[in-house]
């Protein structure tokens, strides 16, 4: 536990603002970056529509809107998510921590929201879609705030939500291929009121044993809701192999880290991300002094 307390005394240190919860807007439309393409044949017959067409990832307006590190600091970045990287990775293909099957179910949740959930969850997938014999799937499980699907333009595609209250439909009928060809996104799915229920709900199980099983050359990274401000979450976690926390280094208070990791069952390895989060980007917010890393399971 040292290396946790040591890297929390030094987000109490760093704390320099009375603590904030950020509340994140839905990005609006001039914020989507993805659209979906049908893929159609000459005569404009579609080929695969069960596929639901291909996402198109457009790493210009990701950065726009935020989510990607400005192209002055993309390789300083690029490099802490390699090493961010690596253990999950290891642990998942069975060269790391021996784990149970679940081990390639990845969840990146924080204490509360806009601590970065999102932005680590799309750097590290993308980071992890560039390995060679890897394949990610990104799946948008924050279904209250689902800010991967307008990110990548598909909020009004079939997703988990979908897949959750329909039990007829299998997971490759809303698993979304996109133009990365190491990457596939599952978005949250129709709006549901239940959808906390849902989430929690024996199906949910029933999916991600199929998602972990089925796919088990496959990583699932799943962005997820708040540990401290849903019950959900904590389902989720139980179910999951390995859990990222994306702690605001400037902004989460230590007292919600211990209390949000809490809930987190302890025997699993539980990876902390220090994470630099701003409401706006500019120079330096990327720096490597501002950004770590560490993990509970190893007891380093
Ligand atoms: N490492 C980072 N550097 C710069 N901006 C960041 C970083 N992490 C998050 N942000 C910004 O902080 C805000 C909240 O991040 P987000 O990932 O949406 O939080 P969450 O998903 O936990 O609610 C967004 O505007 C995002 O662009
Ligand atoms: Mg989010």
């Amino acid at each position: 536990m040292s290396k946790i307390q040591d890297a929390l005394r030094k987000i109490q240190s760093v704390k320099t603002a009375p603590v904030e919860v950020v509340a994140i807007e839905p990005a609006d439309d001039s914020a989507s970056i993805g659209q979906v393409v049908d893929e159609r044949d000459a005569t404009g017959i579609r080929i695969k529509p069960t596929d639901g067409g291909l996402v198109m990832v457009n790493r210009e307006m990701l950065r726009d809107a935020g989510y990607l590190a400005p192209m002055e600091q993309e390789r300083h970045l690029a490099e802490q998510y390699r090493m961010l990287k690596r253990p999950l990775l290891n642990n998942a293909s069975g060269r790391g921590l021996e784990m149970g099957e679940e081990a390639n179910l990845i969840m990146v949740t924080s204490a509360l929201p806009g601590d970065g959930k999102t932005f680590n969850c799309i750097n590290l997938a993308l980071s992890m879609a560039v390995e060679k014999d890897v394949s990610v799937l990104l799946v948008d499980a924050d279904v209250a705030k689902p800010h991967v699907s307008q990110l990548f333009g598909i909020e009004q595609q079939p997703g988990l939500t979908d897949l959750l209250k329909d039990k007829g439909r299998d997971v490759d009928s809303v698993v979304l291929r996109t133009d990365i060809p190491g990457l596939r996104i599952l978005s949250a799915g129709c709006h549901d009121e239940h959808a906390t229920e849902l989430l929690a709900s024996r199906r949910m199980e029933k999916v991600l044993g199929v998602l972990s099983k089925a796919y088990s050359d496959r990583i699932v990274i799943f962005d997820s809701p708040p540990i401290l401000a849903t019950s959900e979450s904590h389902v989720l976690a139980n179910q999951m192999g390995q859990i990222v926390m994306v702690v605001c280094a400037a902004r989460t208070p230590q007292k919600a880290v211990l209390d949000a990791l809490d809930f987190l069952d302890e025997s699993k390895p539980i990876n902390l991300i220090f994470n630099q989060s701003a409401s706006r980007l500019g120079a330096g917010e990327y720096g490597s002094d501002q950004y770590g890393y560490g993990s509970r399971s190893t007891g380093e």
